[in-house]
């Protein structure tokens, strides 16, 4: 079991806007540990403080790393996961269409228009800069975490049509596991 359950759309503890950490401290070290974890336990290639239920200024994310271990002939890459302390994309270039996905978002994938080049910076848990030019799909899995600490979910960056007809398809998902516990908790009998 993961260490820290990830919070699911439509939790609204997602859309909150997260504080800068102005200093560090054991706890902030913990939940860094916390989130590498989650992300490869889920398995992800990011993860935001904010998924976690924590609302401050924290992403990792390890593009690299995928989770081979179904596949015994592959060598599974090593983890090299980047944690940023209150990250900034200071400059964007360029557009690509990525069809994204979030641990957040279950069951859901949709094409996403995005910087195709960023610079990002912050500083790493000893307060040492980070400062990292990516493209492609580090370029993406940065804006799209940075977008959790501002509330904002991939689906809020889609046609309002495709946003409303995923909006609903979860809301049925969920009045069906609710009904499933509530028969469930009959059977028991008391
Ligand atoms: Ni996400």
């Amino acid at each position: 079991m993961a260490l820290r359950e990830v919070l699911q759309f439509p939790d609204p503890r997602l859309k909150r806007v997260s504080e800068p950490i102005r200093e560090m401290d054991e706890a902030l070290r913990e939940l860094a540990r916390d989130l590498c974890q989650v992300m490869y336990d889920e398995p992800g290639i990011g993860l935001a403080a904010p998924q976690v239920g924590e609302a401050v200024r924290m992403i990792v994310v390890d593009t690299e790393w995928t989770k081979e271990d179904e596949d015994e002939e592959a060598v599974p890459a090593e983890r090299n996961p980047l944690v940023v302390v209150n990250p900034e994309i200071v400059h964007r270039e360029g557009v690509i269409v990525w069809n994204e996905g979030c641990l957040s978002v279950p069951d859901f994938t949709a094409d996403v228009e995005r910087a195709e080049r960023v610079t990002l910076h912050g500083t790493d848990l000893d307060g040492n800069d980070v400062h990292e030019q990516a493209e492609g799909l580090r370029a993406v899995c940065f804006q799209h975490e940075i977008d959790h600490l501002d509330g904002v979910l991939f689906i809020d960056r889609i046609s309002r049509l495709k946003r409303s007809l995923y909006v609903k398809k979860r809301k049925k998902q969920l009045r069906e596991e609710e009904e499933e516990g509530q028969s469930r908790a009959r059977g028991h009998g008391l």
